[in-house]
């Protein structure tokens, strides 16, 4: 292998050190971050997600709680728990983990929280502020956490050709935006692919820094990626695997083997973007708390 390995862990771990000093401060002021996760229905992976995610909060000493809903919750009581949310002034950050069972309007849902409390980013305010390059919106945690990932390992996307793989409002969306603002860790030259796009390759080939968030196991090969380019590969799938003790492993949405043979630097699955994601949304929880101190 010839590529430098990007250690997700390692730098989430250091940004959740960095946020301790900040969690004394608001202590000492009498304000203690709070956050609010709200599960609807049985998704295991979610499930998963939340209860990693409560984990950081109570290592940081972020008080956090979850309200469970069964699958079946009508609409207006999750609205109406989000009014009840929203007038919490305990309640700092608010994140209702998707997907939400089919019946529920996910847009109508997001569109009900406070932005204030929005510690995930995906309110329109947020981001309409995010696209117009406005600093005081919350930054959706895994589009956040690439960025740090590349700071933090010496890579500056400044002039760079950036190409992103997916164009989901969790994902690829924003990350896109984030890696064109005029701001440290931007003012890349942007480029973004998709299922409709012709001749996908021929673009990857063309990138720098390639993120790929596109869902879809192992569909970034060695021969898409041009030598010592920055692969950050966003995907969490599981695939069978007869060989493993569980029957299956994760894998992302790059083949690692060949990729790390050619890329300059790579994130590996799991252990890359995974614990950026959380670490984002402890800072983004920290933040909402500063602001409403
Ligand atoms: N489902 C997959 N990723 C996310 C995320 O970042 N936030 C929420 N709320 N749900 C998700």
């Amino acid at each position: 292998m010839s590529a430098k390995i990007i250690d997700g862990n390692a730098i989430g771990k250091a940004i959740r050190e960095e946020l301790r000093a900040e969690v004394a401060l608001l202590e000492a002021k009498g304000v203690v971050p709070g956050l609010t996760f709200v599960l609807v229905g049985e998704n295991p992976a979610s499930q998963v997600y939340v209860r990693m995610k409560g984990k950081a909060a109570d290592e940081l000493k972020v008080r956090s709680d979850t309200i469970s809903l069964s699958a079946d919750t009508p609409e207006a009581e999750l609205l109406a728990l989000l009014d009840r949310l929203n007038a919490d002034v305990t309640v700092h950050g608010i994140l209702v983990q998707l997907p939400l069972p089919k019946h529920l309007n996910a847009g109508r849902v997001i569109n009900r929280m406070d932005p204030a409390k929005d510690v995930d980013g995906f309110h329109p305010v947020n981001v309409g502020k995010l696209v117009m390059g406005d600093r005081s919106a919350y930054r959706p945690c895994t589009p956040a956490g690439v960025l740090e990932l590349l700071v933090r390992s010496g890579i500056d996307p400044r002039g760079q050709h950036a190409v992103v793989v997916g164009r989901s409002m969790i994902v690829g969306r924003p990350v896109a935006n984030l890696l064109l603002q005029d701001a440290p860790g931007g003012n890349a030259t942007v480029t973004v692919c998709h299922t409709k796009t012709k001749d996908l390759a021929r673009h990857t080939r063309e990138a720098d820094i390639l993120v790929v968030a596109a869902g879809r196991p192992e569909v970034i090969t060695g021969d898409m990626i041009r030598p010592g380019a920055v692969v950050i590969d966003v995907g969490v799938n599981r695939i069978t695997d007869p060989a493993s003790q569980s029957g299956y492993r994760l894998v992302g949405d790059v083949k690692f083997s060949e990729a790390s043979e050619v890329a300059g630097f790579i994130t590996p699955v799991p252990g890359g973007v995974g614990p950026m994601t959380i670490a984002m949304l402890m800072r983004n929880t920290v933040q909402a708390a500063r602001q409403a101190a």
